[in-house]
């Protein structure tokens, strides 16, 4: 969860390692420190807090650093696991000897057994962390080749990393290494980059070669040689970034997160496009590359999934059994690979991942890919270790998501899975007709977000009201249950009031407890199936005196007369409803965390890949 980079060339490293570091900041934020070869020397900055705080630190020492300070160098943001963030507990970390410096994202499993051995050796340590230990270890195995050194390293560790080391005997050279945890190779002219993703790169080339488990490889300013861990030449495609660097950038939003919630209609346009065959009313999706006979074959479909990627799997599970007739559930990742799931080989088990990276996710596509499922994955960035360990799936295109809470993937992940459930349906249940309704309410749905993002001042207006608010309760029932729960993980998350999801029917169960005049509740009651259920949910809450705040569709005459607050949503089908009624509590959460001064974009204790079990 944390990020790295590496830089060598020309360009002086330190300003292109801190840019690189500023972009990789949302996969952890509590310290930063950077590592550099000059003059033969090994130069050393570290601090807590931002990477904004390294640049201050960094300018004491050269105050031009901006002018080709360093021929190479590693960088570090940290997103603490073993030991506070403390400058000592800061990457990188040296040996004793201080030739060695290392960077490491992941979690080194059984660090205490090598730290212990390592002390014994004389070794003596200076952090808490986990990671420290690949700088002795490395040390101690160097015999003058700094890649077999870093490799014999990687053969005695357990656990996942994503490493980078530099050696003052090895000028202009990085090593890393690579188990679990993501790392791209940047390759420039004359140049080379390491990072642990491409938002670090972008700025520098568009040719990108990703590493898989187990690779190492040896980086200079022109050279780049890949090899196994037992030091045997591997080559890995070069890919090219389709990405521009201001995609990156906030574009006049105040916060990456604004930003991405008025990206949606285009990003999910984009998730749309050239997937539509309105002549055989039904969805294209080459990348699953299934035929019709093994789309027609698939028994039943489980989603693994965490976090918001989980919510939207259980709007699919809706659509793959409402509108497709397969049997379909959801499981929380971190649970699937612990609780030996049934999987026959017509079941398709589907991750849903918006970094691709995220290690519970992971674990679970390998669990089911060893027990002889038939794995795919719906993704946003293009070769993620998920999307190259599941080889077919579905890619978002919604463009880098930046702000640690998910927005513009969750809508473009429903709309991916809408898309599966019109193929698999049609194959099945869906006839033309209905195929026709299903094309035309999936092309509707970029505009239907757009009615919702020109209500944003409205939004904004009624979430003021509710922001002193220190509990939430949010609930719907069928597909609008997932939306209550992703509306209240977002208000969770960038707020940090208490905000619960629950299915409506589950409140008189306990919930209802909790409810009162203090305590706020925010109803789905759109005009679909359900809302005179829901209605009545309505009443149970204001019979305890909690104000009620609904989701309601456009021309509702009744529901002001049963709520406090509306939030508008324009009419539309069941089956499309959670998405532009989701962008509302988007709009909703986020306005309550700037009326409470709340760090929106990397809020406190989370990241935005977790890449550790
Ligand atoms: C959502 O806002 C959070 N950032 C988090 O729950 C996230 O959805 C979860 O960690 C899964 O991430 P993924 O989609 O990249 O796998």
């Amino acid at each position: 969860m944390c990020g790295i980079v590496g830089y060598t060339g020309k360009r002086g490293s330190v300003s292109t390692l801190l840019d690189g570091l500023a972009r990789l900041e949302y996969r952890g934020y509590d310290s930063a420190g950077l590592a550099i070869l000059e003059t033969g020397q090994l130069k050393i900055v570290k601090s807590v807090g931002k990477v904004k705080n390294l640049e201050a630190s960094v300018a004491e020492i050269w105050p031009d650093f901006e002018n080709c300070i360093g021929t190479a160098g590693i960088a570090h943001t940290r997103w603490a696991t073993h030991g506070a963030p403390t400058e000592a507990n800061a990457h990188p970390h040296l040996d004793n000897s201080g030739k060695f410096a290392i960077v490491h994202n992941g979690i080194i499993d059984n660090y205490l057994d090598l730290r212990k051995h390592l002390q014994e050796q004389g070794c003596t340590f200076k952090s808490e962390t986990d990671s420290e230990v690949l700088a002795h270890l490395i040390s101690q195995c160097h015999e003058g080749d700094l890649m077999h050194a870093a490799a014999a390293a990687c053969k005695k560790l357990k656990g996942t990393y994503g490493f980078a080391v530099i050696c003052v005997d090895d000028p202009d050279t990085i090593v890393v290494a690579r188990r679990g945890s993501p790392l791209v190779i940047g390759v420039g002219n004359n140049e080379t980059l390491i990072a642990s993703d491409i938002a670090a790169i972008a700025a520098y080339t568009k040719r990108v070669i990703f590493l898989n488990d187990d690779d190492l490889a040896l980086i200079t300013p022109d050279k780049i040689d890949i090899r196994n861990i037992e030091n045997v030449p591997v080559s890995r495609e070069t890919a090219k970034i389709d990405w521009d660097i201001a995609a990156a950038e906030k574009n006049g939003y105040e916060h990456f997160m604004l930003k991405e919630i008025f990206e949606q209609p285009d990003a999910v346009a984009n998730t749309i496009r050239g997937r539509l065959d309105e002549a055989a009313r039904t969805a294209i999706l080459s990348g699953l590359d299934m035929t019709a006979a093994e789309t027609a074959s698939v028994s039943r479909i489980v989603i693994a999934a965490c976090g918001t990627s989980m919510n939207a799997g259980m709007v699919g599970e809706y659509y793959f059994e409402d509108i497709a007739g397969i049997p379909a559930e959801v499981e929380q990742a971190a649970e699937f690979r612990y609780r030996n799931p049934i999987i026959e080989d017509r079941t398709l088990v589907l991750a849903i991942s918006q970094s691709g990276e995220t290690a519970d996710t992971l674990a679970a596509v390998r669990e089911a890919k060893n027990k002889g499922g038939i794995v795919a994955a719906i993704n946003n960035v293009v070769g993620s270790t998920i999307a190259r360990e599941t080889g077919r799936g579905i890619y978002l295109h919604a463009g880098p998501e930046i702000g640690v809470a998910s927005t513009k993937a969750f809508t473009c992940q429903v709309t991916a899975l809408l898309l599966m459930a019109l193929l698999f349906g049609r194959g099945r249940r869906v006839n033309r007709c209905e195929g026709k309704n299903l094309i035309d309410e999936i092309k509707s749905i970029p505009e239907l977000i757009r009615k919702v993002l020109a209500r944003s001042g409205e939004i904004e207006r009624v979430a003021k009201k509710y922001a002193g608010a220190e509990d939430f309760f949010f609930i719907g029932r069928g597909c609008m249950y997932p939306s209550a729960l992703e509306g209240a993980l977002k208000l969770k998350e960038i707020s940090y009031i208490h905000a619960e999801g629950y299915h409506a029917a589950e409140l008189k169960h306990g919930p209802i407890a909790l409810l009162e005049e203090r305590v706020p509740v925010l109803a789905l009651a759109n005009d679909i199936p359900g809302r005179d259920k829901i209605f009545a949910n309505i009443q149970e809450c204001r019979a305890r005196k909690s104000p009620v705040i609904a989701t309601a569709t456009e021309g509702d005459t009744q529901i002001s007369e049963f709520t406090d607050d509306i939030l508008w949503i324009p009419r539309c089908s069941r089956f499309a409803a959670p998405i532009p009624t989701v962008v509302a509590l988007q709009l909703f959460a986020y306005y309550i965390a700037k009326e409470r001064g709340c760090e929106i974009d990397q809020p406190r204790n989370l990241a935005k890949s977790v890449t550790v079990e």
